[in-house]
């Protein structure tokens, strides 16, 4: 048995480097302390650079060289961009766009997640993949294709069409069905033949928005598909190694609540997004989204930077510090691997100014010597891989929601659903508790708190779970447009008051959105935007009223005693402060304390703990600006050294303490 340990390492692309440069990847790679690197990601077109003409020698030696210097591979099965032969033959594999225009070959993914073509050439390349390597020393997992969907997840060609209507039959087993459904007395559009039916392409005006969502359920489940079918060959050739694929949880495109039971491990990869001052808010959503995916398991961060990107306008280079800071963040939530994109920074293609663990500068950079840093530390970590973290609150996100609540045609094009999702996750983060992110399937029992950031589609069975949960004492926070649909975006019986109507105590008459930039003042003094409605109390009592605006007096965020739990309602968009004053609130009602006390701590300061056989590790990261003193006794793993009562940790510092017990 190997001692557990923290992955680390990097994309690793040798085939943008002569020979001659792979030995000295394979030293630097041990004086980091790399131990697994992910290989042949965009290789197709060097591995078989003809239809059925295979060429291997290189990567046997880049697969020989890593296993002598102890290096593991996450080997890639090459499918994530077809050569250009492969265009050549098939333009018909293409994507599509939704005005029938089809996307050119010369960047990447190109091709139709539908194409059956592409999927046969697919697994053709899969197998000599999987083939040549079964039983390779270096194979220590398998990664499938990259990112699948990003660029290509929604294809409207006639390829798509067709996979689109297998799909719909399975869906609702009759035409009937469907036209109930996609609610098709609307506008006349009741179809009489399933070869009607076609995805969403351009129209002359709102198309059915029952018929879009459906197009995007397709399309997230064409691209599984793909998943599972290179997957399954994997598996049939190689059973013993374990597989996954790289997810992107911060994108729109794939609902990976239904891609996460398909992976061996949840694997992820996350990029802060520069223009955000608080980046590292964002990075914990979606490392808790991360480990809410792997139910909890430890997964892994297969991709992040060390410093610049080049994709954003503005590709802002990491600070001292910044990069091992974030790596340890995700740590802290769960992670029992950091690696980047990439190993090496490329010389040539649209990613030469991403920045790497070797930068362009080489071994004498700020880069070189935090990736050292880095690997040391995680060295010493290996004892916390394997542990887990408790959490007494449940934030659901939801795919679907996201899809369907920005639709063009509704009341507000300013209601974004992560604007909500995100101002909830901020205001719990700032209370120091750890948060869970769940699907809408969760079994609310296990938490004390669940916040319900606009869940715009909800059925009745959530609506029931959240009932029982909170009439049995838990407690929960709403905020507008949840559960106002059904799954066929349908607005049920309790009118605009939706499917978490009982809990509530509201009714909602009317909704009223502002004009673009508009402001309504409350009578705590504090601003609201975008969204107001018509709100009558059911048992509910006011907490903060308008004080001007469309609906002066009426009430903007409740409170509700339901059985024996509490349940708190926003019904428009409060600014920063007035969610995190209901926020704490409700963390205060529901008894949630964060791992350690958090009053002495300043602003900033990220606490998680993690626990399992191997013992306790409380984590503590200084984002804020001044120095936090916390009590903690044990050893810390990244300093290397014992902690006997206070901890002073500068800001920009991390700690991960090994607790001592009793
Ligand atoms: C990821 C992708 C990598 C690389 C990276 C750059 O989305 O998987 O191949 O392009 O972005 O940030």
């Amino acid at each position: 048995m190997k001692a557990p340990r923290i992955r680390f390492g990097a994309d690793y692309n040798p085939e943008q480097w002569d020979r001659t440069v792979w030995a000295q990847d394979f030293a630097l790679m041990n004086e980091a302390g790399v131990n697994l690197v992910s290989v042949g990601i965009f290789s197709w077109a060097e591995l078989e650079p003809c239809t059925g003409e295979y060429r291997f020698d290189w990567l046997d030696e880049v697969m020989d060289g890593l296993a002598a210097a102890g290096v593991m591979a996450n080997l890639a099965n090459a499918t994530a961009n077809p050569p250009p032969w492969f265009s050549a033959c098939y333009p018909d594999a293409l994507p599509m766009l939704s005005d029938g225009s089809r996307l050119w070959p010369g960047a990447r993914q190109a091709f139709c997640p539908s194409s059956p073509v592409y999927r046969k050439h697919a697994l053709r390349i899969t197998r000599k993949i999987a083939e040549r390597y079964s039983g390779h020393p270096a194979l220590e997992m398998w990664h499938v294709s990259n990112e699948i969907g990003n660029h290509n997840a929604l294809c409207y060609c006639d390829a798509s069409a067709a996979a689109f209507r297998t799909w719909l039959e399975d869906r609702y087993g009759s035409l009937e069905e469907l036209n109930r459904a996609w609610g098709t007395t609307f506008w006349g559009q009741r179809y009489s033949e399933w070869e009607q039916i076609l995805p969403p392409r351009q129209t002359t005006s709102f198309g059915n928005p029952t018929q879009d969502l459906d197009f995007r359920r397709f399309s997230s489940e064409a691209c599984l598909e793909i998943y599972r079918a290179e997957r399954d060959l994997l598996r049939e050739i190689t059973p013993e190694i374990p597989i996954t694929t790289n997810l992107t949880p911060n994108h729109l495109e794939l609902d990976y609540w239904s891609w996460a039971p398909e992976l061996d491990t949840i694997a992820v990869d996350h990029y802060l997004k520069a223009n955000d001052p608080d980046g590292h808010i964002e990075l914990s959503f979606v490392a808790d989204l991360s480990r809410g995916l792997a139910g909890g398991a430890p997964w892994m961060l297969m991709e992040h930077s060390t410093s610049a990107v080049n994709w954003q306008p503005r590709n802002i280079a990491k600070r001292p510090g910044e990069m091992v800071r974030n790596s340890l963040q995700h740590v802290a939530r769960g992670a029992d691997a950091i690696m980047f994109f990439q190993w090496r920074a490329s010389r040539f293609g649209a990613e030469k100014y991403h920045s790497a663990m070797v930068p362009h500068a080489g071994t004498d950079s700020k880069i070189w010597r935090e990736v050292v840093e880095l690997g040391e530390v995680l060295d010493r970590m290996g004892e916390v891989a394997n542990t887990t973290l408790d959490a007494d609150v449940a934030l659901v996100f939801d795919w679907e929601s996201w899809w369907a609540l920005e639709a063009r045609s509704h009341p507000s094009a300013d209601v974004r659903y992560l604007d909500r999702v995100h101002a909830l996750y901020r205001a719990l983060w700032e209370t120091g508790i750890t948060v869970e992110v769940v699907s809408q399937n969760v079994d609310p029992s296990g938490y004390r708190l669940i916040v319900i950031p606009s869940l715009y589609i909800a059925d009745a069975e959530i609506a029931d779970r959240v009932n029982q949960f909170v009439s049995a004492g838990g407690c929960a926070v709403v905020t507008y447009l949840s559960g106002t649909v059904d799954e066929n975006l349908h607005i049920g019986a309790p009118g605009l008051s939706g499917a978490f109507h009982d809990s509530l105590g509201v009714r909602v008459e009317e909704y009223f959105p502002l004009r673009e930039g508009e402001e309504v003042a409350l009578d705590d003094d504090s601003l609201a935007a975008v969204w107001t409605e018509m709100v009558h109390l059911e048992g509910a009592d006011a907490l903060v009223t308008y004080k001007d605006g469309p609906l002066p007096g009426v009430p903007a965020v409740t409170r509700y005693r339901y059985g024996e739990g509490t349940v708190w309602y926003m019904a428009t968009r409060l600014d920063r402060e007035t969610v995190g004053r209901v926020l704490k609130e409700a963390v205060k009602t529901a008894g949630i304390k964060p791992p350690i006390p958090m009053v002495t701590a300043p602003s900033g300061l990220e606490v998680t703990r993690r626990s399992g056989e191997s013992g306790s590790y409380l984590f503590l990261i200084n984002h804020g600006t001044d120095t936090a003193h916390v009590r903690a006794e044990g050893r810390d793993l990244v300093a290397d050294r014992d902690v006997g009562g206070t901890l002073s940790l500068l800001p920009g510092r991390a700690a991960v303490v090994r607790e001592e017990s009793g």
